[in-house]
C-alpha cells in the first residue's frame, strides 16, 4: 500500500522508519518531512493546514492509507477531509480532537464521567480568575483553554506571582479568554497510549518524558528533551485503573455525544498515593515519546494504526520484547527560545548502520549535499535493550559523537526513574 505521514518532526520519522520495515508498505511518502526522512520518503513541501491541498496530493499519487503526526491539522479537521473523500486515514474528528484542543472540554467529560483528575474552577474573565486563585492553595496551576502549543500552563509557588500572570494574560485582549485554575497534583508523571475507534480500544504502550530543558528537571517547559518506555511507574493494576476509570468512560462519553474518538488517545498522568489522575489528553502519538515505542514495536506499529482505523481490533497484535527504550534530544542552543539555525550536523553518517540505535530528525533540512540544523529540536537519538541503563548507555554514546555549533542535551534522561508506587 501507499502511505502518507503528515508531519516534520522525530515522531514523523520514527513513524516513517517503522511503516517502512512492514511488507504492507510498497511506498511512503511524507508531508513536508525533513532531511531524515527524505531518506526513506517521498517528501513534499505543502501547508499541512490546507486539506483540499493534501486532498489532491493523495488522489495524484494514489495514497491508500494517511496518519496524522501533530496536533494541529487535526483540530483543523483534516480527518474530516480525507474521509468525506474515502480516503483511509488514522487520527481523529477536529470535533474528537477537541479532547487535546480544549481543556475545559476534556474537564466537561470529566466532570460528567466522574474521571479521576484535578480539581478545577473555570475563569473566562480577569476578575473571576482573581477571585477564584483565592479558593486555591500554593503552587498555583492556571492554563490557557486553547492549543498553546506546551506555553500555556503556569506553575506558580507564590499568589502574588498567579495574580501577575492573570494580569498579563488579560492585559490588552479584547477577545474572551478562559483559564483554568487547577489544584496541584503530587506524585508521579507517566503517559500511555491506547489506540481507539469509537468504544473500542488496546493499548499501545507506556513511556515517561522530560519536558523541562535542563537537568533535574530545571528551567522553562519544552515539547520534550527526551523520553524512555515502557513508563515504571504504571503497575498492571494502574494500568486497569487507568483504562476503566479514565480511558473507557472518556471514549464513552465521546460515543455518546455523537463524535466518537479514533486514533491515538494520549493521556497524561498524575500517578499519586490516590491512584492515577489524567493531566491532560493529546489526541496523537507524543514527540519524542513515539520514537521509544517505534523503535520497541517496529513494523507492528503500522498493523496497529491500520487495523485500528479499519476497526478490525482482533487482528492488533502488540508483541513486545521484555525491553527498553531511551530517546535522548539534541536541541539548539536557546531552545525553547531564541536560538539560531543552519549550522552544518558533523558525525551522523557514522551510526547509519548501528544495531538498536536510529537517528531520527526533527528540524534538520539539506543544504546541498550537507544535513544542517533547522529548528529547535534536531535529532532525537534513540535505543532499545533488554535493559533501561543499557539503553540509555547505548543512546548517549552515540549523542557523543554527534555535534554542531551550540548543540544543547540533557545528560539526565533515564538516569533517575520512578519505581512503582
Ligand atoms: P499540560 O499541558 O496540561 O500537560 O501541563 C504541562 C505540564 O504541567 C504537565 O506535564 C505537568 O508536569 C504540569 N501540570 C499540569 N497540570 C498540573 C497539575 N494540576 N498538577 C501538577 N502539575 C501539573
Ligand atoms: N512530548 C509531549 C508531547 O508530545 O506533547
Amino acid at each position: 500500500m501507499k502511505i502518507l505521514v503528515i508531519g516534520s518532526g522525530g515522531r514523523e520519522h520514527s513513524l516513517v522508519w517503522a511503516f517502512s520495515q512492514n511488507p504492507k508498505c510498497q511506498e511512503i511518502h511524507c508531508i513536508p518531512g525533513n532531511a531524515g526522512i527524505k531518506q526513506l520518503a517521498i517528501c513534499k513541501d505543502l501547508n499541512i493546514l490546507d486539506n483540499d491541498l493534501i486532498i489532491s496530493y493523495c488522489k495524484l499519487n494514489k495514497i491508500d492509507f494517511v496518519v496524522v503526526g501533530p496536533e494541529a491539522p487535526l483540530a483543523n479537521g483534516l480527518i474530516n477531509s480525507l474521509t468525506k473523500n474515502n480516503i483511509l486515514s488514522f487520527g481523529p474528528t477536529k470535533e474528537a480532537a477537541f479532547l487535546e484542543s480544549s481543556k475545559s472540554f476534556t474537564k466537561s467529560i470529566c466532570d460528567i464521567k466522574n474521571i479521576p483528575t484535578a480539581n478545577y474552577i473555570l475563569a473566562t474573565s480577569k476578575e473571576d480568575a482573581l477571585n477564584f486563585i483565592e479558593k486555591f492553595i500554593p503552587p498555583f496551576v492556571i492554563k490557557l483553554d486553547g492549543l498553546a502549543a506546551g506555553k500555556g500552563v503556569f506553575i506558580l509557588n507564590k499568589k502574588s506571582e498567579a495574580i501577575e500572570i492573570i494580569k498579563n494574560i488579560y492585559l490588552n485582549q479584547n477577545k474572551k479568554i478562559a483559564l483554568l485554575i487547577e489544584e496541584f497534583l503530587v506524585g508521579h508523571e507517566a503517559s500511555l497510549f491506547v489506540v481507539c475507534n469509537g468504544k473500542n480500544f488496546k493499548l499501545l504502550g507506556s513511556a515517561q518524558d522530560y519536558k523541562k530543558i535542563y537537568d533535574k528537571d530545571l528551567g522553562a517547559n519544552t515539547g520534550g528533551m527526551g523520553a524512555f518506555s515502557p513508563a515504571l511507574n504504571i503497575s498492571p493494576e494502574v494500568e486497569k485503573e487507568i483504562l476503566d476509570k479514565i480511558i473507557t468512560p472518556t471514549l464513552t462519553e465521546m460515543d455518546e455525544r455523537g463524535t466518537p474518538f479514533s486514533g491515538i488517545l494520549y493521556a497524561g498522568l498524575m500517578i499519586t498515593d490516590k491512584g492515577p489522575k489524567l493531566v491532560e489528553y493529546n489526541v496523537r502519538l507524543g514527540d519524542p515519546e513515539c520514537q521509544v515505542i517505534a523503535i520497541r514495536l517496529g513494523a507492528q506499529l503500522l498493523d496497529a494504526l491500520l487495523y485500528c482505523s479499519t476497526n478490525e481490533f482482533s487482528k492488533i497484535k502488540i508483541n513486545y520484547a521484555d525491553d527498553f527504550g531511551v530517546t535522548v534530544v539534541m536541541a539548539s542552543g536557546g531552545y525553547p527560545n531564541k536560538y539560531e539555525t543552519g549550522f552544518k550536523i558533523k558525525g551522523i553518517e557514522k551510526f547509519k548502520n548501528s544495531k538498536d540505535v536510529e537517528i531520527f530528525h526533527s528540524g534538520t533540512k539539506y543544504i546541498d549535499e550537507n544535513i544542517v540544523t533547522n529548528g529547535g529540536r534536531v535529532l532525537s537519538i534513540t535505543s532499545r535493550s533488554s535493559n533501561l541503563n543499557d539503553a540509555r548507555k547505548k543512546t548517549y554514546k552515540v549523542v557523543e559523537k554527534i555535534d554542531w555549533k551550540n548543540e544543547f542535551h540533557r545528560k539526565d534522561i533515564a538516569k533517575k526513574t520512578y519505581s512503582l508506587i
